[in-house]
């Protein structure tokens, strides 16, 4: 079996916001990237994204502009699965579907060199799930990356039930070579980070539902108090309310304890599609 040094070639699943800031911090740590998505658009947005973000770096003179032309020429698009044939390291960022990962997780399985690894950005679906479509599940794994991730020290390494030490390892060793701090956390519904923060992001919504205090206030209350660098309320807007809620919803249904029930101000304010930043408005208004 292979160790981190014989990763060369790492494919993404998903040009969105997670797979072009992973394509990004990996072709900077040197690594030859194939990025996938399910059109050419999404790639081109997608490859836009990275090159903005380098540029920035240039501006900023943090970079030459040929380590820039240098990390670019190292990542291709593709609108095939196919083309991940010849990855040693397959890293999953499509949309937060269970079926459709299901789906990917399954062609990944019979397109992919037999001894290549595959991961999972999602935030809350079960690796060991996704590891049970595939008849590699010793080799599948959580890579849970933060948003944005060429900023976010933060790797989670989810072991699913079936996932070997080996593969858990190399992974570990990629997310150090990327530049990351890789912490190991088992297989439970949302994880470590999302267990404790998104419900924390909840009981804010219920505190703003209940006229405990206003929306600014809240932010403030934390922010000053538990010294949080920004308020719940914020982060959820920052986020994605869609985001927060559908994570909830994931507790609720896998734990089956109501102290997980989504705020029905969170439901309203999704409903209503006031999902945050994206949309210009959620707890609060941007302009
Ligand atoms: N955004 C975050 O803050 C964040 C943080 C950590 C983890 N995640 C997880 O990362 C994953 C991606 O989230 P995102 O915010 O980047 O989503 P996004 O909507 O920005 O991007 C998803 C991309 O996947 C593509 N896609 C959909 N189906 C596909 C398929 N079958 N094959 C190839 N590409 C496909 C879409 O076209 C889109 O470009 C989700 O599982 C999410 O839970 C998100």
């Amino acid at each position: 079996m292979k160790t981190v040094d014989n990763v060369r070639k790492i494919g993404i699943v998903g040009a969105g916001t997670m797979g072009s800031g992973i394509a990004q911090v990996a072709a900077q740590s040197g690594y030859e990237v194939i990025l996938n998505d399910i059109s050419d658009s999404f790639i081109q947005n997608g490859i836009a994204k990275i090159q903005k973000g380098l540029g920035k770096a240039v501006e900023k003179g943090k970079m030459t502009k040929e380590e820039m032309a240098n990390i670019m020429s190292r990542i291709r698009g593709s609108v095939s699965l196919e083309d991940l044939a010849n990855t040693d390291v397959i890293i999953e960022a499509i949309l937060e579907d269970r079926a459709a990962k299901k789906q990917v997780f399954a062609s990944l399985d019979s397109i992919c060199k037999q001894d290549a690894i595959l991961a999972s950005n999602t935030s809350s679906i079960p690796i060991t799930e996704l590891a049970s479509a595939t008849k590699r599940p010793d080799k599948v794994v959580g890579m849970h990356f933060f948003n944005p991730a060429p900023v976010m020290k933060l790797v989670e390494v989810i072991r699913a039930v079936q996932t070997s030490d080996e593969t858990k390892e190399l992974v570990k060793a990629l997310a150090v070579k990327m530049g990351k701090v890789p912490v190991e956390v088992n297989d439970f519904p949302g994880f470590c980070t999302n267990r404790i923060l998104v419900p924390m992001i909840n009981e804010a919504a219920y505190c703003l539902m209940e006229g405990v205090a206003s929306a600014e206030a809240i932010d403030q209350v934390m922010k000053l108090g538990a010294n949080h660098p920004m308020g719940p309320l914020e982060l959820a807007d920052l986020i994605g309310l869609d985001v927060c809620l559908n994570i909830m919803e994931v507790l609720y249904s896998e734990y089956g304890d109501p102290k997980y029930r989504p705020c029905p101000l969170l439901r309203r304010l999704v409903q209503a599609g006031r999902l945050g930043r994206k949309t210009g408005w959620g707890f609060h208004k941007y302009e």
